[in-house]
């Protein structure tokens, strides 16, 4: 309503301009002045933006900070991204001034001429490291929307109306975020802040540097902010810079207002056409400016709108526009738009579609966009139920520039290269998937003749290992030359030098886009198989608690039934196989445990149909009579064949344990096997009934100290359910979510008084526990497991604020610190999504604790460990799982069978 008043009365103000026209006479020096002013705001409309003149002879950054040391890398491995991102030089690398001087081969004049001037040169050898651009992550609302999560510091959105084109992020930017720190410590220097996604036109996005700025403003921390930044009263005859806007089309606009897409279509074409009437009124204007015809503009102004300025921009094709679209019918409606109004766009994000559609990508206006994804972030609602980990690959061999964004804080912007990694292990060329990160980005944004090749800007990473290697971790990250990391570079652990050779997926790739994004997963079960050229062959131990132990080095295992009958001496065993695999000199290992995520109570977690649903919160609401004092089992809600369940199953999770999801009073946890069809398999049921679980929570509508003495009346009243009892009689373990290091002490001495007043044992173990390293030996000494949740650490919430952040930040982790406090430690995963990646997870904690974890106790947190953390009391089944290519926690192997005695069967994803 209010933008169709505004649009009106600019037309109307203009024709009464018209009235008071020829009054001035044409000497007069003010309508000189008016004429030229006019002129130079014409000739900026047909302006196009770029570097401006002689930036490439430039000598200094203007982002240069006084006194920033001038800096010799000596030794390294260059990634330069040149050369489609082929270019590795390998030498020195001289940066002064915030810009890269010299690369490969740094002339020695140059050195000496630093010298002649008497600066102060440092030398900091890598020997031989990698080092690549600064990380670039094209979508992230570091700032915007901070961490902590506080309602005081939630700027991400506007709720205010669908199209808000004139709003810009930088009013939100939070200079305090924590996320600035962590998000360098994974080597990303530049990010593009995008507004949310609430709104079809959210606003204008801005790009920063991460590093801390001397003036600590949020403006200084921008990359070439657009002129308009300071208002409209700019010089008109500067080069244009790139100006940046989100829009955004599907479900979050549908519910964030209560439309539809319909809605959404319309309220794109109706803001273009306002935009488009004022872009035609200026275009007219300019005509008779520039064709000296101003007697017909006597007295006239050049036609402005504050609040449209930036939507013309849009139509000048001088908007780098990131759109926010998930499936074929929103892109189809895009490309549509961009037709009929004819404005480029730069990137579609999440884009889950994007890979099943690319000639419709190839019909947008002008040019295809760049395509900004999720490696494996899918499912969470229904138009991200078709995302597919192979979609950068196969969007690559459509000829598309493929991104990976964090969406930060949706993944932690820390791990952005990670994204990279996982598709590269999932098919996309190392280069490309290195250039995801780099320079595709820094193209996207218009920002590539200075950052995400190493070329101009001083933006730098070094590196543990070879980038897109497991857990590869910064040693160094340099932003305008400056340092941003304090631990000594003699703590990195050095991993592989060399890219992961990574498995073919050739037929899983084929599959996604014939099936569209669903493909089946069911496995191919068998009664015998061969497994061959088995490096090795790793069993559960004796006992419950135990640890793997070698069984054997194999070159040929056959199994029958589930079972492993021969290692080696196969012949007689053979001859009557039919499935004989090869596992190309990878390993057969136990399978790992699952815990954490509502596996099998969830399909599309922002669809209640799809899912259980959460149990009620007795503090917080009736709890239904009918109910009397059962508590709610897992067990009742699990459904089986789901995406999530059977992708875990395929990435070598042979039991998952999962919990109700609720807060406060949770349930009872179930653990089951993935791999079945439905609960009547027999023997689908792994243990029934596991541990009762609870949470408690300073985010809960309900204070701690409630839910605290809610807890207390359970333990110490009587009656309730079965395993409440089993609780109280030192049976049964009682789980409790818990991240404040505070609610943990307040549990502890929970424990400790109700042992003294029952003279039992109570059973107790933390998940979550993000701040348990505060008081790790307080829990060693009371005999708590804890489970940890993010082997990745984000302070999402103020109780979760006090994270160890682990290397670079800190030498320890979460993980270490327990084990080394001596507690019971476990590593759960939260998303359902993720658990498929649990071996990564675990192989994260391996390869960054600078040994202090082997294979052997990497493996138990996964499983033993875990089992016990949850008080499972059986002996946990002898399931093991086939990796082809190499080891469980290595980026080289792929789960190619498991061995199942749970189920009597082998299955077969080959
Ligand atoms: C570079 O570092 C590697 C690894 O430490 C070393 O083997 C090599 O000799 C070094 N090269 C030079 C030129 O210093
Ligand atoms: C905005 O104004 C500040 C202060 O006058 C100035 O330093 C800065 O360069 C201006 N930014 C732009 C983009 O014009
Ligand atoms: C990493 O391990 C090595 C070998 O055990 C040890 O010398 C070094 O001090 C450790 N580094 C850190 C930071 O703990
Ligand atoms: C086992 O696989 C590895 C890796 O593919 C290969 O190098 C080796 O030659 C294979 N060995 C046998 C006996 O086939
Ligand atoms: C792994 O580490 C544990 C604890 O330090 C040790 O007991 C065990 O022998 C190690 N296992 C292997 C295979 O090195």
């Amino acid at each position: 309503m209010s933008t169709i008043v505004i649009i009106c009365f600019i037309l109307f103000h203009s024709s009464t301009s018209a009235f008071l026209s020829s009054t001035f006479s044409q000497s007069d020096p003010h309508e000189l002045v008016r004429r030229s002013h006019i002129l130079s705001k014409c000739a900026y409309t047909h302006a196009r933006p770029g570097p401006p003149p002689h930036f490439h002879a430039r000598i200094q950054s203007d982002r240069y900070a006084e006194n920033t040391k001038p800096i010799l890398v000596r030794n390294a491995t260059i990634w330069t991204a040149a050369n489609d991102g082929h270019e590795v030089l390998t030498g020195d690398l001289l940066m002064h001034r915030g810009l890269v001087k010299a690369i490969g081969d740094v002339p020695l004049s140059m050195i000496q001429q630093l010298e002649l001037e008497n600066v102060n040169l440092e030398i900091v050898d890598v020997h031989g490291a990698w080092v690549t651009p600064g990380i670039v992550d094209l979508h992230s609302h570091i700032g915007v929307g901070s961490a902590p999560e506080l309602d005081g510091a939630d700027d991400t959105n506007s709720y205010k109306a669908p199209i808000l084109p004139w709003l810009r992020s930088i009013d939100g930017l939070n200079t305090h975020d924590a996320s600035y720190e962590l998000a360098m410590a994974g080597g990303v220097t530049t990010a593009q802040i995008l507004p949310g996604s609430a709104d079809n036109i959210g606003g204008q996005a801005f790009i920063m540097k991460l590093r801390p700025t001397a003036e600590r403003s949020t403006s200084s921390m921008l990359l070439e902010p657009p002129y308009t930044l300071n208002g409209s009263h700019f010089d008109h005859s500067l080069t244009p810079r790139w100006r940046h806007m989100k829009h955004a089309c599907g479900e979050n606009p549908s519910s964030a207002y209560g439309i539809t897409r319909l809605d959404s279509g319309w309220n794109f074409r109706a803001a273009y056409n306002h935009a488009r009437k004022l872009r035609d009124v200026q275009d007219a204007f300019c005509a008779k400016a520039e064709s000296d015809s101003w007697d017909d503009l006597a007295g006239k102004t050049f036609p402005e709108d504050l609040q449209w300025e930036s939507l013309v921009d849009v139509l000048r094709g001088r908007v780098k526009l990131a759109v926010h679209c998930y499936e074929a019918v929103d892109l189809d409606g895009i490309v549509r738009l961009t037709n009929e109004f004819e404005f480029p766009v730069a990137s579609f994000h999440h884009a889950g579609e994007t890979y099943l559609v690319p000639e419709l990508l190839k019909k947008m206006w002008a040019s295809t966009p760049a395509i900004a994804l999720f490696a494996s972030n899918f499912r969470k609602k229904r138009e991200a139920y078709r995302g597919s980990e192979f979609a950068p690959r196969v969007l690559a061999e459509h000829g598309i520039d493929v991104i990976m964004k964090s969406d930060h804080p949706v993944i932690n912007s820390r791990y952005l290269l990670h994204e990279a990694a996982q598709a590269q292990y999932y098919g996309l060329d190392p280069a490309l998937a290195l250039l995801s990160v780099t320079y595709t980005p820094a193209r996207a944004m218009g920002m590539d003749h200075r950052i995400g090749m190493l070329k101009s800007d001083l933006d730098i990473v070094i590196w543990s290992s070879h980038p897109l290697s497991l857990a590869s971790t910064p040693t160094q990250v340099y932003i305008d030359g400056i340092p941003q990391l304090s631990l000594p570079s003699s703590y990195f652990v050095k991993g592989p030098i060399t890219p992961p050779r990574t498995p073919n997926f050739d037929s899983e790739k084929v599959a996604a886009v014939v099936h569209e994004g669903i493909p089946p997963l069911e496995p191919r079960s068998v009664k015998r198989a061969l497994f061959v050229n088995v490096s090795g062959l790793y069993m559960r131990g004796e006992g419950s608690s135990g640890v793997m132990r070698i069984s054997e080095q194999a070159g040929l295992v056959g199994v029958e039934d589930g079972r492993v009958v021969c290692i080696n001496q196969c012949s007689d065993f053979a001859a009557g196989v039919v499935s004989i695999v090869d596992l190309e000199g990878g390993t057969i290992t136990p399978g790992l445990t699952s815990f954490g995520a509502p596996l099998g109570l969830v399909e599309i977690r922002l669809e209640p149909s799809t899912n259980d649903g959460r149990v009620h919160n007795p503090l917080d609401g009736d709890l239904p009579v009918v109910l009397g004092n059962k508590l709610m089992r897992a067990q009742d809600g699990l459904m089986f064949g789901g995406q999530n369940l059977l992708l875990a199953y395929r990435g070598g999770i042979t039991t998952a344990i999962t919990a109700p999801s609720g807060t406060f009073l949770q349930g009872i946890s179930t653990a089951f096997s993935p791999g079945a069809a439905h609960a009547r398999v027999d023997k689908a049921s792994i243990v029934d009934e596991v541990a009762l679980h609870v949470g408690i929570s300073m985010s809960s509508r309900v204070g701690v100290s409630t839910q605290v003495a809610a807890l207390r009346n359970m333990l110490f009243g009587e009656g309730g359910d079965e395993i409440l009892r089993s609780v109280r009689k030192g049976k049964t373990t009682l789980v409790v979510d818990v991240e404040s290091a505070d609610i943990m002490a307040t549990l502890l001495r929970l424990k400790d008084e109700y042992e003294a007043h029952s003279g039992r044992e109570l059973r107790m173990t933390f998940a979550g526990a993000t701040e348990a390293h505060i008081i790790a030996h307080e829990i060693a000494r009371a005999g708590v497991s804890v489970i940890v949740t993010q082997s990745k650490p984000y302070p999402s919430t103020w109780e979760q604020r006090r994270i160890l952040a682990g290397p670079p930040i800190t030498q320890e982790s979460l993980v270490t610190a327990l084990l080394r406090a001596g507690a019971n430690v476990a590593i759960g995963v939260v998303d359902e999504h993720n658990v498929r990646h649990t071996r990564f997870e675990v192989g994260w904690s391996l390869l960054t604790s600078n040994g202090t974890i082997n294979r052997t106790i990497a493996l138990a947190l996964a499983t033993t460990n875990l089992e016990k953390a949850l008080g499972v009391q059986r002996e946990m089944p002898q399931d093991l799982v086939a990796y082809r290519g190499g080891d469980v926690f290595e980026f080289e192997a792929k789960v190619v069978g498991v061995i199942s005695e749970t189920l009597g069967r082998t299955d077969l994803f080959v």
